[in-house]
């Protein structure tokens, strides 16, 4: 029987948020915590949207271990730990983002695991070559921005990125040295081997706008469609790209998990198997309503 570990001697850590009732991190790292014995606790803190420096700041002097940032602070996460002169990694540099923040005695460290874990999923668990790959990235927020540097660093050839909003595009693909194609004229796009889905549009009730034709065109034409989203049911733009005739559709659930197991090794030293947290996950999903939202 496994003992309990004492309550004193339990690092604490959560995901802070806005929403961040639907998030599974806390279930992900309980399952981690219970594979490799690390005595943690995760929880979920809901932080208004004014409120998150102050809120990060109470978190660390009540003396918790660490915390991982979701929607929509990353961004503010990787000013407050530029601010508090943190010890960030190259990729959270990069992506201008924080995903993942240890407090360790005051000196915080700050990393951003989102590009890493798309990076495995694509190449470990669905055996996708991404060197010398061509690759198309629709969407040009904090999301796109945090898997350019490891899609780049993975030996990926061909970088494009297309936004709705064209200038963002075209900021995103200045700042990382990659091409940047309108959004209207997607349908004559290069062909890519990935199309990657990190636009917000699965959370807004109309869904992901796509450019005329480019369903067809594009999404239907690509070897693999990979939605930064997952939800219970294939979400909206994975079945439209199923439906034009795509024939390896992926969902975001492995990218999840990896981004949450290399975030564990950052604050732990110790790398959890991830394939039967995935597993559970996967199974924790099926069983869920069949109306719940789409989440990242
Ligand atoms: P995140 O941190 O999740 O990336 P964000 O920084 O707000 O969030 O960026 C959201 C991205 O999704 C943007 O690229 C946005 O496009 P715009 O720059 O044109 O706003 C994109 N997006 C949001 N809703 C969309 C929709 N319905 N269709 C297509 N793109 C959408």
């Amino acid at each position: 029987m496994k003992q309990a570990a004492d309550p004193a001697s339990l690092a604490h850590y959560a995901v802070l948020g806005n929403p961040v009732a639907h998030s599974r991190s806390p279930r992900i790292h309980a399952l981690f915590a219970e594979q490799t014995g690390q005595p943690i606790t995760y929880g979920r803190e809901l932080v208004g949207l004014d409120d998150f420096e102050t809120a990060i700041e109470a978190f660390a002097s009540q003396g918790m271990a660490g915390a991982n940032i979701t929607v929509p602070f990353k961004t503010r996460a990787f000013e407050l730990a530029q601010t508090r002169r943190a010890l960030l990694t190259r990729r959270a540099l990069r992506a201008e983002s924080v995903n993942t923040i240890a407090f360790d005695h005051g000196q915080w460290r700050a990393d951003n695991t989102d590009g890493l874990g798309l990076v495995a999923d694509l190449q470990v668990r669905h055996g996708v070559a991404l060197r010398g790959a061509a690759v198309l990235i629709l969407g040009a927020g904090g999301a796109a921005q945090g898997v350019i540097e490891p899609l780049l660093a993975a030996g990926v050839k061909r970088l494009i990125i297309a936004n709705r909003t064209a200038k963002r595009a075209q900021e995103v693909a200045r700042r990382f040295g990659i091409e940047a194609f309108a959004w209207d004229e997607l349908v004559a796009a290069p062909a890519t081997q990935a199309i990657i889905n990190a636009t917000s549009g699965g959370l807004e009730p109309e869904g992901v706008t796509m450019p005329r034709g480019f369903v067809e065109s594009g999404l239907g034409r690509a070897v693999i469609c990979y939605d930064m989203m997952y939800s219970p049911k294939p979400t909206a733009w994975l079945e439209a790209a199923s439906g034009a005739g795509c024939a390896k559709c992926i969902d975001g659930l492995g990218m999840l998990v990896e981004q949450a197991a290399a975030a564990f090794a950052f604050w732990r030293g110790v790398l959890p198997a991830t394939e039967p947290v995935y597993q559970q996950l996967r199974k924790d999903l099926a069983e869920q309503a069949a109306l719940a939202p789409a989440a990242r």
